[in-house]
């Protein structure tokens, strides 16, 4: 099991100035922060980086929403990281996320969720090579 895990916190958690409110509680719950960038992503560069979703209903709107404002991004650890992320941020839905959840507390809805968490170890692994090279992290 790897100790790292990858995260993005999302336009629209930027745009309403929760950035430093959401980097708190990660930070609070143990998480270290290993890499970390503030960056805005063009649509195709959006695309590519969801290109999993591809096939989806809503990838569209999931591309113009990841492009459309600044993007933190960071890659995180800490023992059991991508499961006690996903902990962290609750259920992708927020209207399912429990209570504390950095989704309960920050997300509007489904699509603008305010937070990203890798969903294994090996996804945390591409995506944080998607964003960072090796002198950028250690
Ligand atoms: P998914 O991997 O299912 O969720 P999670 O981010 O919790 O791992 O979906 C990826 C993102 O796609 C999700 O964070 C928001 C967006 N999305 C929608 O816009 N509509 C949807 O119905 C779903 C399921 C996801």
């Amino acid at each position: 099991m790897s100790n790292r895990t990858f995260t993005m916190i999302k336009p629209d958690a930027t745009g309403k100035g929760y950035t430093g409110a959401i980097l708190d509680q990660i930070i609070n719950a143990g998480f270290a922060i290993k890499a970390m960038k503030w960056i805005k992503l063009s649509a195709e560069q959006a695309g590519k980086f969801y290109e999993i979703h591809k096939e989806r209903p809503f990838y569209g709107e999931l591309v113009e929403f990841m492009s459309s404002g600044p993007i933190v991004a960071a890659i995180l650890e800490k023992e059991n990281a991508v499961a006690d992320f996903r902990t962290l941020i609750g259920a992708t839905n927020p209207a399912n996320a429990a209570e504390g959840t950095i989704r309960k507390k920050y997300a509007a809805s489904v699509g603008e969720n305010a937070v990203h968490g890798s969903d294994s170890d090996e996804n945390a692994v591409i995506e944080g090579n998607f964003f960072f090279s090796g002198l950028e992290r250690f």
